[in-house]
């Protein structure tokens, strides 16, 4: 009987948390189809924001991307995604909600209570599902009176998925092509830019791939490809569309060509089964990677290894998504969990951040098909979106590692691969580069001499002992010692009292002591690299150096009343987060003392009184206002007490569901007022890879085995044992029984419980400890949900849309599709639509001949400017520039933000917002 209650009560306690986190977390920005460095479609829910139902969504820097979505019932149409106005009514958005892998709209159209679920597959541990460049989007619905409703559900995407060029003054975008057709089990629209340029991007935008839109054939299933006006009028009038499609190819917009499915449901009370769409963005080959000899690979995607061309690709991934969505529940199941034991605010940035972290990777193998899934040479690369547009950038892998190590560490081994390989030869240079190439997708190679010696030699040798602990695979550390020994040399000389060196936040004064600890854990780290590759001179070489420069570092590093640690050595007043100490608990190394953390706990604690802003604690005082998520959740997985370690979360958190301004939730920001870094902001990147930063902390150590065959083998995992623990998947398919039956079933479920109840507690006790932030609930208002209210709605009643606005026949009277593209006049009816693309050509993003080069960023006191890397002196004059003009771009880009607020507000009715 007792036990029956403290079911009954943990269970009230479990829904409470999960409606108390539904209720309160509202990010400025909601992945919608997240998958790949290129692929990257996101809705703009900043305050102020239209909802979904009457929003673009936009790719992840801002551009437009034409995605709608209707659902016809009874005759009357609504639309659930886009902003053309092509509709008799708006579907009320209820409630929003966020998990690992997917984003879930509940909304009521009408008659018809409807779920619209967004899911980007995470599979860390099959790399050919991982890296097929596909999500869904599917549509579930119900009958709120119990009555049976006439049901058609309709979607369409344009070209802009496939191109940065879009229309500008009175020329169209890049000229596009398309075609429909039909694989064994689905129906697809694809789309590609005329003229593909391989390797290039425009606006963030990758000019070489190809887009797509797809369904499971079905006899209900009508298609179309003609204008959005004639699709979107053809689908609000009939519901079913022609099974035509209009012109070869056109400039995208002006018109704008979509690429439409429709389903017929009938007469019925509820879906039977999810109406899913599939959208695609591919790119093959990904990567040209410049070996060290000089010569380069075209580096195709992994999923190639399975299937041979886009029909198989397509056919797979709309027929698995049944299965694609147990895996995807088991997955944020088991994940959730896992961050429940921390807190509910935690739950919310891992479910928030997983799909970016790991769309930042193409995974690639050489070569291509015929190989059943069996690969040896793997590659990963990650593009440091957000930030700049660097190949391989170190130090923002050594931010993401977390999640790998988490998910599975070999995806950390793929990414170290390219990096290892491309410095062997490189013995004249004793330090670790930054980077393999300033513009993705080049993986040109390293780029010579930089001011971040310790800082990037610390993280490779980090990142290279964590991949091989926690995976066991030994491969790299034998295949690359000699280099590792080179940086770990480097280190004992330089680290201890950094003179001349930069550490990636920007600092450059000399004796960090944050950055002369990540140098020493890096010497303890080879001492283990030696160790596990039998050189034991070395290992024990390595184990004294490192265990003196600990010694001296303790000594220097220390307050002179000894209650914690300075930022810079012998300055009092100097203060910072030592976020690099977590590479110490993450090996395992225990070079710095558990009383030295447990005072460094109380002193951050005393910090977040006194120095923290409304959104966070600086990295270091010398930095201002800027603050890094990234950092923060390191330096929380450091502390030794669990309720600051849930403020540092607490702060991510507040900075996460800060949605006064629009852009993802990034790592480096103002904490005052939240602005974005413009170079370092990480936004929709992976440096937020990070916020698993204790999720890590629990992976266990295995032994590890020196030649684990090929050096680039992914085969052993060392993940979080979702999927098929212990591979890439290379030899079969995930099995979803045992996944749901091992997450869910028995102890684990009932410790989910337990920690949620438990976290829930905490947070409670959490939350009367902030009554001494009481600052903080005066400067910032708490993030608000957006309401709905009938007057809202009243502004979106039928007819609002009228033909008289088209200048052209209405679509049921239209006897023959429009044949001619390019003498067709703009109608005037998406003008909505037109105006928010005059508005982006105002305020483009392309660096290309709207900017000016030479035009110096204006340096912000509080905001770390792009100069590290340009007073770095190492790099060539090319990379500086294009630091400036990213950081320049960035600053337009927001500017062009804050105007498409502003038009949003002038154009749709505001929300109004209770509280
Ligand atoms: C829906 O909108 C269309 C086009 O404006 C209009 O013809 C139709 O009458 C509207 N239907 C309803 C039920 O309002
Ligand atoms: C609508 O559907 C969602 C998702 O299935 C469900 O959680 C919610 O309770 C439903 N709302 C109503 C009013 O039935
Ligand atoms: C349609 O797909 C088939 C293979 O599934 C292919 O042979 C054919 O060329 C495609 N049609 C067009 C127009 O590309
Ligand atoms: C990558 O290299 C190719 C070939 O040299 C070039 O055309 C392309 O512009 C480069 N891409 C970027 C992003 O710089
Ligand atoms: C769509 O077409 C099918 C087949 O012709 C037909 O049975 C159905 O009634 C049509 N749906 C609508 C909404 O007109
Ligand atoms: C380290 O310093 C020692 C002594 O000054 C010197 O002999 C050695 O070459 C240095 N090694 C590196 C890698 O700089
Ligand atoms: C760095 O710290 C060391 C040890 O305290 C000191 O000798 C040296 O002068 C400091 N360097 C600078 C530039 O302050």
């Amino acid at each position: 009987m007792t036990s029956m209650l403290g079911w009954i009560f943990l269970l009230a306690l479990l829904l409470c948390a999960v409606a108390d986190a539904q209720q309160s977390f509202f990010p400025a920005s909601i992945p919608l189809a997240v998958r790949s460095p290129h692929f990257s479609v996101w809705y703009d829910s900043h305050l102020g924001a239209a909802p979904l139902s009457s929003s673009w969504p936009n790719f992840w820097s801002g551009a437009i991307i034409g995605w709608a979505g209707r659902m016809r019932v009874d005759g009357v149409t609504y639309s659930w995604m886009g902003s053309d106005q092509i509709w008799n009514n708006t579907a009320t958005v209820v409630s929003t909600q966020i998990t690992p892998t997917r984003s879930i709209f509940v909304m009521q159209a009408g008659p018809m209570n409807v779920t619209v679920t967004f899911l980007s597959p995470i599979e860390p541990s099959d790399w050919v599902n991982q890296s097929i460049p596909f999500s869904y989007v599917s549509v579930e619905a119900q009958s709120l009176d119990g009555a049976a409703h006439d049901v058609q559900v309709y979607s369409d995407i344009s070209s802009e998925l496939v191109t940065g060029i879009r229309p500008s003054g009175g020329n169209g975008g890049d000229p596009v092509s398309w075609q429909s057709n039909r694989t064994a089990q689905a129906l697809y629209h694809e789309t590609e830019p005329v003229t593909l340029r391989q390797y290039t991007e425009v606006s963030n935008q990758a000019q070489d791939g190809r887009g797509y839109y797809a369904m499971a054939l079905s006899p209900s299933l009508t298609w179309e490809i003609d204008t959005d006006v004639n699709c979107r009028h053809q689908f609000l009038n009939s519901g079913n569309m022609t099974n035509t499609q209009v012109a070869a190819f056109g400039p995208m917009g002006k018109p704008w060509y979509v690429f439409a499915i429709a389903m017929d449901l009938g007469n019925i009370q509820s879906t039977s089964s999810p109406v899913t769409w599939a959208i695609g963005y591919v790119r093959d080959p990904v990567v040209p990677y410049t070996t060290s000899s000089g010569a380069t690979e075209v580096r195709r995607p992994y999923w190639t290894t399975r299937y041979s061309d886009i029909s198989a690709l397509i056919d797979a991934f709309v027929v698995d998504y049944p299965a694609a969505h147990d895996r995807a529940v088991a997955f944020d199941e088991k994940v959730m969990g896992d961050a429940a034991k921390v807190s509910p605010q935690y739950v919310d940035l891992i479910s928030l951040v997983t799909r970016q972290v790991m769309a930042a990777l193409d995974i690639t193998v050489l070569g291509g098909s015929g190989s059943n899934g069996q690969t040896t040479d793997v590659k990963a690369f990650m593009r440091d979106t957000g930030s700049s547009t660097r190949v391989n950038p170190v130090e923002t892998m050594f931010a993401a590692f977390p999640t790998y190590l988490y998910l599975n560490a070999s995806l950390g081994g793929a990414l170290l691969a390219p990096l290892l390989e491309s410095q062997d030869n490189l013995s004249g240079q004793p330090y670790a580069a930054q980077d393999i190439g300033g513009n993705y997708p080049n993986a040109t190679g390293t780029r010579g001499a930089h001011q971040q010696g310790i800082e990037q030699s610390g993280n490779m040798l980090i990142m290279m002992y964590a991949h091989a602990r926690v995976s066991g695979d030994g491969s790299l550390l034998s295949t690359h010692y000699d280099t590792a020994k080179r940086w770990a040399d480097y280190l004992v000389n330089n680290t201890l009292t950094p003179l001349n060196q930069d550490s990636a936040d920007g600092l450059t004064n000399p004796n960090m002591t944050n950055l002369a600890i990540k140098g020493i854990i890096g010497v303890k780290a080879m001492a283990e690299i030696s160790r596990a590759t039998q050189h034991d001179s070395d290992a024990q070489q390595y184990d004294s150096r490192a265990t003196a420069l600990a010694g001296s570092w303790l000594s220097l590093a220390e307050s002179s009343d000894q209650q914690h640690l300075l930022g810079q050595y012998g300055d009092q007043s100097s203060a910072a987060m030592l976020y690099n100490i977590y590479a110490d608990l993450l090996l395992d190394t225990a070079l710095v003392p558990q009383d030295i953390l447990a005072k460094q706990t109380q002193y951050y604690n005393s910090l977040l009184q006194t120095d923290a802003s409304p959104l966070g604690l600086y990295i270091d005082k010398v930095l201002g206002n800027t603050a890094s998520s990234a950092w923060t959740l390191f330096t929380a997985a450091t502390v030794t007490d669990d309720g600051v370690r849930n403020q540092l979360v607490q702060y991510a958190w507040d900075r996460a569901s800060f949605n006064k301004t629009s852009g993802q939730f990034p790592d480096v920001y103002n904490d005052a007022t939240g602005a974005i870094s413009s170079s370092r902001g990480g936004n929709a990147g992976s440096a937020l890879g990070a916020m698993f930063a204790p999720l890590a902390l629990t992976m266990p150590n295995t032994t590890i085995t020196a030649d684990g065959g090929s050096p680039l083998n992914p085969s052993p995992s060392g993940g979080v044992p979702i999927g098929n623990n212990g591979s890439n998947g290379s030899n079969g398919r995930t099995n979803v029984g045992a996944i749901v039956g091992g997450v869910v079933g028995g102890a684990a479920f009932l410790g989910i419980l337990a920690g949620v109840g438990i976290f829930f507690w905490r947070r409670r006790r959490q939350q009367a400890s902030a009554s001494n932030y009481h600052y903080k609930e005066d400067l910032l208002e708490h993030p608000h949900p957006y309401q709905y209210e009938a007057a809202y709605e009243q502004e979106y009643q039928p007819n609002r849309y009228t033909d008289t606005n088209t200048g052209r026949a209405d679509a049921a009277t239209r006897t023959s599709p429009t044949d001619a593209p390019y003498t067709s006049p703009y109608p005037v009816s998406s003008k909505a639509r037109e105006r928010a693309r005059e508005m982006e050509q105002r305020y483009p993003q392309s660096p290309s001949g709207t900017t000016n080069p030479t035009t110096p960023v204006a340096p912000s006191s509080e905001m770390i400017s792009s100069g590290s890397e340009a007073s770095s002196g190492g790099l060539d004059a090319n990379t500086v520039s294009t630091t400036d003009l990213l950081g320049l771009r960035t600053e337009v880009e927001n500017l062009r933000r804050v105007m498409q607020g502003i038009r949003e507000e002038r154009l749709d009715p505001p929300p109004l917002y209770g509280n």
